[in-house]
């Protein structure tokens, strides 16, 4: 069981997507949790307005600190303890084994920004982490928290029908996922690899290997080098293959 909160001026946003598709089934069973609060509730001005000029001038407006950090507070000093998380462009960059980290959490806040971003003391007193969904700017933090608990809850047991599918995703392992196919079995001329149709589940699983490694030297030899040592050895010996440049010195392995 894992609790998302999530800190918005838009919770419309979030209200949707935490009803939809599998996440929503989870939400649902309980398995896992998505609480949405708006953050204009902890402003204190009668429009209920969170965001003033930049000091120093300049183009935009930036969200207040008295009233963020009021509400980082707030939902903190409620239940289990939280890691307290800030989407935005400056922080650690959000990838699988970050992911697999979360997942191991009872809970998170997700503060969401918008405008030009926080007021730094948001940063300096509220025992924040900065998570980034790329190296691009955002409208608002909204779309890379959903990013997070969409990637996080996968991993939650439960959440996913079928285990083994998250197990074998892009980076479970760390490598790409292998190519998939459906019915029908040819489409504009082109036939779905044979070996796929021939009941011979060894030969299945040896092609979908060979086809993940494949995709995964050519696509991203980046994920190769910062994977290998969780690689299993036959999985080492198809990148030796497939790439040989790749593939460490036996006396840097
Ligand atoms: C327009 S952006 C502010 C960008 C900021 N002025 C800068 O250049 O770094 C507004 C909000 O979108 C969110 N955001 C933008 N880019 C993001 C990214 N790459 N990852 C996560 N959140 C992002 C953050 O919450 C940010 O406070």
């Amino acid at each position: 069981m894992i609790r998302f909160e999530v800190l918005t001026i838009f919770p419309q946003l979030v209200e949707a997507f935490r009803t939809v598709g599998v996440l929503g089934k989870a939400v649902e069973r309980g398995v896992i949790e998505v609480a949405v609060h708006d953050l204009r509730a902890w402003s204190d001005t009668r429009w209920r307005q969170l965001d003033d000029e930049p000091y120093g001038g300049g183009a935009g407006m930036v969200m207040q600190a008295p009233p963020v950090l009021a509400a980082l507070r707030e939902l903190a000093g409620r239940g289990v303890p939280a890691r307290r998380i800030v989407l935005g462009p400056r922080g650690r960059v959000l990838e699988q084994r970050l992911v697999e980290e979360l997942a191991a959490e009872p809970r998170m806040v997700l503060l969401c920004g918008r405008y030009e971003g926080f007021d730094e003391r948001v940063f300096e007193l509220g025992e924040v982490e900065e998570i980034s969904l790329g190296d691009y700017v955002l409208g608002g933090g909204e779309v890379a928290a959903m990013a997070v608990i969409e990637a996080v809850a996968r991993l939650v047991p439960g959440v996913v029908g079928d285990p083994g599918s998250v197990a074998a995703d892009s980076f479970g392992a760390g490598l790409l996922d292998h190519p998939c196919y459906t019915r029908p079995a040819e489409v504009e001329g082109r036939r779905v690899p044979e070996v796929l149709t021939s009941g011979n589940h060894e030969a299945v699983r040896r092609w979908r290997l060979e086809r993940a490694v494949e995709a995964t030297v050519t696509r991203r030899p980046d994920l190769v080098k910062n994977n290998w040592r969780r690689y299993p050895a036959e999985v080492r010996e198809l990148v030796r293959r497939l790439a040989p440049g790749l593939a460490p010195e036996p006396a840097d392995e």
